[in-house]
């Protein structure tokens, strides 16, 4: 039970990260508030964290919409008391098709920069505000690899990245001295999910290739010669948000199994 009694808001929760670490952190006692831009995804995982004996409550929420992630924080402290965890996971859909950054226009470079940048920012500001008077609470970041090393047909996804991941270190920055801690998980692409199986199908398409053999290509190059589970990432995600990782902030965890150095 290394979150008993945490309470946690999770935005993004109806995505494949979202519903992988609310089932994780449900097992270790934590109290969840489950929040998406549409209620659908999110009331299933809901449901699917109480059938399991957890508990969750859903709710609609834009994690770009100021005043909606106000007004839910705050009806999260009426409820539960506090906000002891904030775990940021929206992910904007993978564009159809990739374009050079040579032949892109200004704006669908922007759009994940502004997107991922506002929102984490925007969810990280508001929760801070209600874990200050508590001196204690932990700010959560996902990014990817290529905040971290050159990757060809992405866009501005990779300065997005590299920007969450400076946001992450800023944050603790300021706020550590106050007791909060705030750190993020930077996962390899895990081919359960429908993100990366639709992006391994492009970069195979484009490289000639099956996606079974793009996957063992990108696999050869990690250590362990296979990626990473959703599973593996949120028993991560659990151990960050624990004070056993009290050591931990301003920080993103590597979790490329060798494939990307330090
Ligand atoms: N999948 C991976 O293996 C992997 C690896 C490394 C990093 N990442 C990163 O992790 C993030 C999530 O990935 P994922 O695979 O879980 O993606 P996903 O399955 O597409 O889930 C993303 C979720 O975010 C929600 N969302 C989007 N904009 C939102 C907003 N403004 N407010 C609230 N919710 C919003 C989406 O809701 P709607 O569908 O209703 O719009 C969706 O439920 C992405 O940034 C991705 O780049 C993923």
């Amino acid at each position: 039970m290394m979150l008993k009694d945490k309470v946690a808001v999770i935005y993004g929760a109806g995505g494949a990260i979202g519903i992988a670490v609310a089932r994780a952190f449900a097992p270790a006692g934590a109290k969840l508030f489950l929040t998406g831009r549409h209620l659908a995804p999110v009331e299933v995982a809901a449901q699917d964290v109480v059938s399991a004996g957890g508990s969750a409550e859903a709710a609609e929420v834009d994690a770009l919409d100021e005043q909606a992630v106000d007004k839910h924080l705050q009806s999260v402290t009426d409820k539960a008391g506090r906000v002891d965890i904030s775990f940021n996971a929206i992910g904007i859909p993978n564009p159809k098709i990739r374009v050079p950054l040579v032949e892109l226009d200004v704006e669908q470079f922007s759009l994940p920069i502004t997107t991922y940048t506002t929102s984490y920012f925007l969810t990280a500001r508001l929760a801070a505000r209600h874990m200050i008077p508590n001196k204690s609470g932990v700010i959560m970041t996902v990014t990817s690899t290529p905040s971290r090393t050159g990757t060809p047909l992405v866009g501005g996804g990779g300065p997005a990245m590299a920007a969450v991941e400076a946001l992450t270190r800023d944050l603790s920055a300021e706020l550590a001295p106050q007791g909060i801690r705030v750190v993020g998980l930077r996962p390899q692409g895990m081919p359960e999910t429908a993100r990366i199986k639709e992006s391994f199908e492009l970069y195979a398409k484009a490289s000639g290739m099956t996606r079974e053999q793009f996957h063992e290509l990108i696999a050869s190059r990690t250590h362990t010669r296979r990626l990473s589970t959703l599973e593996e990432m949120a028993d991560m995600a659990v151990f960050m948000a624990s004070d056993k990782a009290s050591g931990m902030t301003g920080t993103t965890v590597n979790l490329t199994m060798g494939s990307l150095d330090d």
